[in-house]
């Protein structure tokens, strides 16, 4: 079940700096999960990757973090000459809702553009960490539907960058 993906925590701001572009050299693709909070962490993340994605729960607090971190994107992006390229997309989306159509009205008039692939509020991704299993690990339709989803959002983050 459990598939072997390499990973390290790096922690500080100027080991990220230093590091991301050792680790690019020796992987196809990193991944480099950012703190909550915004910080000189997230910068440093900022000032190295090629794509950004910023993940968005449909909630006015949420919607508002989103903002503070497309602004930090876009001071990277004025430095570094138009790189990261950069995209947003909803989290925890609850289908029919209002919150749902709100965000996406919002978020579709910031400075990043807004991915068309969704991820929605599932029990089986909560069940997941349980598991200790991903959705491509687990059985019936709730976990084939979300597995879709998140690789209809990986193909179209791949898309971002040729
Ligand atoms: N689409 C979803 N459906 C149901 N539950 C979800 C979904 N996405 C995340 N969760 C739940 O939300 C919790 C936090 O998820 P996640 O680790 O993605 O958040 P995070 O913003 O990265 O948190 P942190 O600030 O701790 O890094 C988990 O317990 C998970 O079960
Ligand atoms: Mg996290």
């Amino acid at each position: 079940m459990e598939t072997k993906i390499p990973f390290q925590v790096i922690q500080s701001p100027d080991d990220l700096l230093e590091q991301i572009p050792n680790l690019a050299l020796q992987q196809q693709y990193i991944v480099v999960d950012g703190p909550a909070a915004l910080s000189e962490t997230t910068r440093a993340i900022l000032f190295r990757a090629d794509i950004a994605v910023v993940p968005c729960q449909p909630t006015g607090v949420d919607l508002r973090s989103a903002a503070d971190t497309v602004r930090l994107i876009n001071q990277a992006q004025s430095v570094r000459k138009g790189a990261p390229e950069a995209a947003v997309f909803i989290s925890r989306a609850v289908k029919g809702t209002k919150l749902l159509d709100e965000a996406e009205q919002l978020l579709s008039q910031t400075k990043v553009p807004i991915l068309k692939s969704k991820i929605y509020q599932r029990q089986i991704i909560a069940d997941t960490f349980g598991q200790r299993a991903t959705v491509w690990d687990l059985n019936g339709k709730p976990a084939t539907d979300s597995s879709k989803e998140f690789d209809n959002l990986f193909k179209e983050i791949l898309k971002i960058h040729h």
